[in-house]
């Protein structure tokens, strides 16, 4: 991927998907996010929030097969011509499904091993342990933590890779309070300093009402750019139209 940044850095054009046949879950979808963007994704359970992540990140149609139309450009290039590998240096993803995404040891092995593997400094693990509060989690086994301390061991092995575009699918279901503060601040941080593109898939209220101003928004298949006052109140609750 070129290391120019384009503005746009997501293109959407005509994207249409359905896992198997004509059972469209995404239809005629036309959007784009801008550099250094911070959008919601937002709609009723079920709708597709995952599966457009999924899109985002090249995993469909790399990975997951299905009926994928039009076109999906990432900073400049067609997503279907690019490797899984070539996205991974530009885009990262914390996904909804907490285990799939532990297999270190240790958890600060898990923070290391991304970093190595994009050949980027390891010690940045220290720094991102400190950000989401995990040192004293340092040496323990991932597979053991509690699901709000696998979120942010999750959290802490992708933001340290310090992506041009963040996909968080579900980031917040397992944090307290002061930890989405935490995840909150951080974001800004690396949104300010990096200008990174920040995609949260979430029905967190509060997390889409601290950040976004604008929300990727299902319904009928479709999907809209929108004012999140359009969907939501000053309280930052939601008054969805589920219909
Ligand atoms: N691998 C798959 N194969 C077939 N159908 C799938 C697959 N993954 C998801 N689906 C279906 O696609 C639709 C959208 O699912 P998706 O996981 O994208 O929803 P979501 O908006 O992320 O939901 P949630 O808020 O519950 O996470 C659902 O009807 C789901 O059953
Ligand atoms: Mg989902």
């Amino acid at each position: 991927m070129n290391e120019e940044d384009y503005n746009p850095i997501i293109e959407i054009e005509n994207l249409s998907f359905a896992y198997k046949s004509d059972n469209w879950i995404i239809k005629d979808a036309n959007f784009t996010v801008n550099k250094g963007e911070i959008l919601g994704i937002a709609g009723p359970s079920g709708i597709g929030k995952t599966t457009l992540s999924h899109i985002f990140k090249g995993i469909i149609p790399h990975s997951i097969r299905g009926k994928l139309e039009g076109t999906i450009i990432l900073n400049g290039l067609n997503i279907k011509k690019l490797s899984i590998s070539k996205i991974a240096r530009s885009v990262g993803m914390v996904f909804q499904n907490l285990n799939a995404q532990l297999f270190s040891n240790t958890v600060k092995e898990e923070i290391e091993f991304g970093l190595k593997n994009l050949k980027m400094d390891p010690s940045l693990a220290i720094q991102a342990m400190k950000k989401l509060k995990i040192e004293d989690l340092s040496d323990k086994s991932p597979m053991n933590l509690s699901a709000g301390q696998k979120q942010r061991v999750i959290l802490a092995s992708i933001m340290a890779l310090k992506p041009k575009i963040l996909i968080l699918d579900e980031p917040s279901v397992y944090l307290d309070p002061p930890n989405k503060i935490r995840l909150k601040e951080w974001l800004i941080e690396q949104n300010q300093e990096f200008q990174t593109t920040i995609l949260i898939a979430s029905n967190d209220p509060w997390l889409i009402g601290e950040l976004c101003d604008e929300i990727l928004f299902f319904k009928n298949k479709s999907i809209k750019k929108i004012h999140k006052s359009e969907v939501m109140n000053e309280k930052t609750s939601w008054r969805w139209l589920y219909t």
